[in-house]
């Protein structure tokens, strides 16, 4: 097990920044997830900490020893890195067998051939692929591929694991499947692990931080539950599946949380995250999951209820997703279908009073004054 700092580091390619003065600190057998969208420099950190690619700026240590550093000319290669990886493509020998895929870490690194089936055995076991280490790897189905190359990462007991979206090749089904295992074998066996995905599902329940990054650079660093409560800006919010996003003014931030007024709503609400950073006046973004707003018949609200118009009604079985007109804002809201209650109860055309949950509406942030400029 290592820790890993990773301090300044940058990377371009031609004239564009990917990754733009990182710092980063992996604890000592933390799981540590890198999650963004596609093209924000996950797999680009991901390979300069593997030793894969050539930083432009910037240092990263494992285990307190300096692997790579602009400024003092250091670059170990890979093999010397101490760490195991496992990419999408799984990147195994076609032609090899189980065992001599799983093998073959073990002799690049030298070790005496008296040793290396026991290392194997052990490195299948724990992916439970032991019964088919004499097979060829070209004869095995994309999930029992996907094992090997776990194995292949973890025969050498490295002291990192570094992974880069390796579940995104199986199907969903599968995907769950080695979701739990990869837990389970985090949790038995404690290796310091990078993990670089897309999926917000596989960040929230797999690590023990995530890290939002975004175009290069790092928008928050949380546990799961810190990232899926209180996002730090518009950009993680929105990634992290919160649907609603309003325009609003401060009214008051002398409390713990926020009085605000989103433009067009009949009256003031509380937010949380905005007393700190803002002052009564300021123009603000506020935004709220559908999952925490609750639709009621208009006589059946409380005095802080928003009036509001049923534009839109998508049945899901058991939720329903209704779309609300309030002002210049179109509000979604997800309720759960009542047992027993198949249809939905509103319909289109319906008035109704949407009730926010206590401490389920956030500040993030200012409203951007222009759209930001497209990145090719
Ligand atoms: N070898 C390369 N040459 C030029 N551009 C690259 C290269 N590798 C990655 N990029 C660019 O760098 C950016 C970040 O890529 P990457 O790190 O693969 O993102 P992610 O893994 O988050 O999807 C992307 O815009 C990508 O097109
Ligand atoms: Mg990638």
């Amino acid at each position: 097990m290592a820790a890993v700092t990773i301090r300044g580091l940058t990377k371009r390619y031609g004239d564009v920044t990917v990754v733009d003065e990182l710092d980063l600190d992996v604890a000592e057998g933390e799981f540590l997830t890198l999650l963004g969208p596609s093209g924000c420099g996950k797999t680009t950190t991901l390979r300069c900490v593997a030793g894969l690619e050539r930083p432009d700026g910037g240092e990263i240590r494992i285990g307190g020893r300096v692997i790579v550093s602009s400024a003092g000319g250091q670059f170990v290669p890979p093999e010397k890195r101490d760490a195991g990886m496992v990419f999408q493509s799984y990147a195994l020998w076609p032609h090899m067998t189980v065992h001599n895929n799983v093998a073959y870490p073990l002799r690049m690194r030298r070790r005496s051939k008296a040793e290396i089936p026991g290392l194997v055995r052990a490195a299948l076991a724990m992916v439970g692929l032991d019964h088919l280490a004499g097979r060829s790897v070209s004869a095995l189905s994309g999930g029992q591929q996907q094992r090997v190359a776990l194995a292949r990462a973890l025969v050498a007991q490295p002291s990192l694991l570094l992974f880069d979206e390796p579940l995104s090749n199986l199907d969903a089904k599968l995907r769950t499947t080695m979701r739990t295992e990869l837990h389970a074998l985090h949790k038995r066996v404690g290796t310091t692990s990078i993990y670089v995905t897309h999926d917000q599902i596989e960040a929230l329940t797999l690590s023990d931080r995530i890290v939002v990054m975004h175009e290069g650079k790092i928008h928050q660093v949380g546990t799961p539950e810190e990232i899926y409560t209180h996002p730090a800006d518009r950009f993680v919010a929105d990634f992290i599946g919160f649907e609603n996003f309003l325009t609003a003014t401060v009214v008051d931030t002398s409390g713990a949380a926020a009085v605000v007024q989103a433009d067009g709503f009949p009256s003031v609400l509380v937010a949380r995250g905005g007393s700190a950073a803002h002052r009564a006046g300021d123009r603000v973004t506020l935004t709220v999951r559908a999952n925490t707003i609750t639709l009621l018949a208009p006589a059946d609200g409380p005095a802080h209820a928003i009036p509001a118009e049923v534009t839109a009604v998508a049945y899901l079985g058991d939720q329903v997703e209704y779309l609300l007109a309030v002002g210049p804002h179109a509000l979604k809201v997800r309720m759960a279908t009542p047992t027993g209650q198949a249809l939905p109860r509103w319909k289109e055309g319906d008035r109704v009073v949407a009730v926010i949950q206590q401490e389920a509406l956030l500040v993030v942030g200012s409203p951007a004054p222009a759209p930001s400029p497209q990145r090719s």
